[in-house]
């Protein structure tokens, strides 16, 4: 299992596409953890979990018969998350980018997601593939489920109101960087 140095590192290598230097707070995952009801979640899918720092209180938040899907491009992560959640039999952890989840959801047998979780520094990646996800993540949702996703700046807030038509926004001030996390809600 790679060590927290090695996990550092890569962050720092693919700067693009991890978006951070430093793994969320305890502060930030239980604020996200906490937007989830265990008795309404049975499937949750987290994208892009890194190293897995969220992925563990989502767990600790879920009931024993959910399911928490994860999807995670990069190499070292995915390495590193098959080690430590090995003995964890209800994470399904997809080596596959998020614009693929309609595949993995049939494979399967997903037809609806009751939280989606989001990590991806959509900030700076290109605007279509965030629309293109969140799009995703709209569609599979059902009534009233949840998109949560954490930044460390306002900037897309406007483009999630636009899919969702609605944003509701925490600021999470101990996170390094402070962070916001933007939850919307399938109309
Ligand atoms: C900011 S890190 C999140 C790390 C961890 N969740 C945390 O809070 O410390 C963003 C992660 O998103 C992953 N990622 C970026 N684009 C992705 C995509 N299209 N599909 C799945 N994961 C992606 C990166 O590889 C990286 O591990």
């Amino acid at each position: 299992m790679a060590d927290r140095f090695q996990l550092l590192k890569e962050s720092f290598r693919n700067l693009r596409n991890t978006g951070s230097v430093a793994r969320s707070s305890r502060y930030l995952c239980q604020a996200i953890a906490e937007k989830i009801d265990p008795s309404k979640a049975k499937v949750v899918v987290e994208l892009g979990p890194g190293d897995g720092v969220i992925t563990q209180y989502l767990l600790d938040r879920l009931t024993p018969d959910a399911k928490l899907m994860v999807f995670e491009i990069n190499d070292v992560f995915i390495d590193h998350l098959k080690t430590a959640f090995a003995h964890e039999p209800r994470l399904i952890l997809i080596p596959d980018s998020a614009t693929e989840m309609g595949t993995y959801f049939e494979q399967y047998g997903i037809t609806t997601v009751d939280y989606f979780v989001s990590g991806i520094p959509f900030v700076m990646l290109p605007e279509a593939l965030t629309i293109d996800i969140a799009s995703k993540c709209r569609n599979w949702l059902p009534k009233k489920g949840l998109f949560i996703q954490f930044h460390y700046s306002p900037l897309l807030i406007p483009l999630y109101r636009r899919v969702f038509g609605n944003t509701d926004t925490d600021f999470i001030p101990l996170n390094l960087p402070p962070a916001l996390v933007i939850t919307c809600e399938k109309e």
